[in-house]
């Protein structure tokens, strides 16, 4: 049996973040929305409300049939989670006098409440609420407070409810991962086996199950997500997966030879189509952001499909779809943040099959999966590209020669990247969640090199810090590192006499430029 934990997610933007910490106990957990609690599972163990950007007593307000869990499993609220609960069982819930919100400090009622194991005084914890529960319904009592919330924390220990009206999944919240994982491991009693070796383990013998002896067909972008993906399929059915990498010529230098290298490295039975004069011609003219993806897409289909008809007994497509695409997709509050890239479009006559074997799992699992399948760390810790590739840090039309002028600075920032090992003996690479460079041909500025005027391009580069690319923060580089690679481009890349460096974060900017 395999023990998980059920979050029920009322909207609030760190829901993912609960489920990743829970993971991060090698815990599993599946977040659902609110009112999809599910029926006849019996490897629930617990059960976590979620915050939400609503106020119980709104007419909107998202409600849920307790009965289905209460009394059943142990519950945690959190936030709205813990307002909810109050709210329905009879407690009042008020509007703050003034918004709580940001670092507050706990004091615990009772020391040997499970729930705070290991809790130092006066913890400092995360706010952000409009509401407060100004009384508790009968059977519930405070157990911790903070200098404005009296019922900062409550529990019903016949019940086997505890609440907490701050956010223990950020990382303000100093003990938040120990007052998670007192839930999760001392009250719900998660056996902690949820690995990246129980995942492989698991898995393979599953998609043995499912795919019995066909064949199935599989898109590799180069990334991280598709190759992961590949190399599981590759050892539960061998040489009855057929990748296809397409080339279309807007990927990194040299990256097409040396990823199929790689791939066949793995042992992988890769078919490598270089298209790149379809892209090319079909680019040509265009440069509207929008109407350029239009054409990758439609391109990649067309070649995607072809290669895949060769293949004539083929049932199934495989895809590296992850869960944040999946959880993002389910966004409850109706905004989407960002459209789902992944391939996908085959035409319906083939009658293809979808198997996406980790569906369930964060960014930072498929590298372990990746590392536990022996896939090299190159690899495996790749940033994330974009599926049209260097199109959409072209500014304007792309052209080959704009895609090898970008090329050549690409590749100086990013081997720097991997050269510069900081203090901690970490690449700065692997300090950030994805790096790229742009060109923005249409823009050209004035330059001097020896005694001759230049009249060229700049280049922008980017790196940012983030989770899951939904929000990022632009990277603090080092000035020295920033300083060394401005100065190798503009020597070594003929068309590039400037180099800036990005320094939007997002929102409101976003991670790519196109
Ligand atoms: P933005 O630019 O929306 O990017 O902040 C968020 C993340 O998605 C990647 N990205 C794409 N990935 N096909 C993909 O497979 C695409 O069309 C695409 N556009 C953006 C981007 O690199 C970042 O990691």
């Amino acid at each position: 049996m395999q023990q998980k934990i059920i979050i029920l997610d009322f909207g609030s933007q760190t829901t993912q973040l609960i489920g990743r910490r829970i993971r991060e106990m090698d815990t599993f957990c599946e977040i659902l929305p609110y009112n999809k609690f599910p029926k006849d599972d019996n490897n629930i163990i617990g059960v976590i409300l979620s915050g939400s950007p609503y106020s119980v007593y709104d007419k909107d307000a998202f409600r849920v049939d307790f009965s289905q869990f209460i009394g059943k499993y142990p519950v945690l609220g959190i936030c709205y989670g813990a307002q909810l609960m109050a709210y329905c069982y009879g407690g009042k819930v008020e509007p703050a006098g003034s918004r709580e919100y940001g670092r507050a400090h706990l004091k615990q009622f009772e020391a040997d409440n499970p729930l705070f194991k290991g809790f130092e005084p006066d913890s400092q914890v995360w706010m952000s609420h409009g509401d407060t529960i100004t009384q508790l319904p009968e059977g519930f009592h405070a157990i911790a407070s903070t200098e404005q919330v009296y019922n900062a924390a409550y529990a019903n220990p016949e019940q086997r409810i505890w609440a907490v009206q701050y956010h223990p999944e950020v990382h303000h919240s100093l003990q938040g991962f120990q007052l998670l994982k007192n839930f999760v491991v001392d009250i719900c009693g998660s056996r902690q086996e949820w690995s990246a070796a129980s995942f492989v383990e698991t898995t393979v013998k599953e998609l043995r199950e499912q795919l019995g002896n066909d064949r199935v067909i599989l898109g590799l972008s180069g990334g991280v997500d598709s190759s992961v993906c590949a190399t599981l399929l590759n050892r539960a059915i061998g040489d009855r997966l057929t990748c296809i990498f397409v080339d279309h010529g807007m990927l990194r230098k040299n990256e097409f030879n040396k990823v199929m290298e790689a791939y066949k490295g793995i042992g992988l039975n890769v078919i490598g189509v270089d298209a790149s004069q379809k892209f090319f011609s079909d680019l040509e003219g265009a440069t509207d952001p929008e109407a350029k993806r239009k054409i990758i897409g439609r391109d990649f289909i067309e070649v995607f499909d072809a290669e895949a008809r060769k293949i004539k007994d083929a049932k199934w497509l495989a895809q590296g779809t992850i869960y944040p695409d999946r959880i993002e997709s389910l966004n409850i509050t109706g905004k989407v943040i960002k459209s789902h890239h992944n391939v996908g479009g085959l035409p319906e006559e083939m009658h293809l099959k979808l198997c996406e074997p980790l569906k369930w799992l964060f960014k930072d699992e498929v590298r372990r999966v990746g590392r536990q399948l022996g896939m090299p760390e190159r690899l495996v810790n790749r940033h994330p590209f974009p599926g049209p590739g260097l199109a959409v840090r072209i500014l304007g039309e792309v052209t080959p020669e704009k895609v090898r002028v970008l090329q050549d600075a690409d590749d100086i920032y990013i081997e720097a990247l991997h050269n510069y090992v900081c203090e901690d003996g970490i690449a700065l690479y692997d300090k950030v969640w994805q790096a790229g460079t742009v060109l923005l041909s249409p823009v050209k500025s004035v330059g001097v090199m020896g005694d001759e005027r230049t009249y060229e391009n700049p280049v922008a580069l980017r790196a940012v810090t983030s989770m899951d690319a939904m929000t990022a923060d632009w990277a603090h580089l080092p000035y020295d590192f920033l300083a060394k690679v401005s100065n190798d481009i503009i020597n070594k890349v003929k068309g590039v006499n400037r180099v800036c460096y990005d320094i939007s974060s997002k929102p409101p900017s976003t991670i790519e430029w196109e």
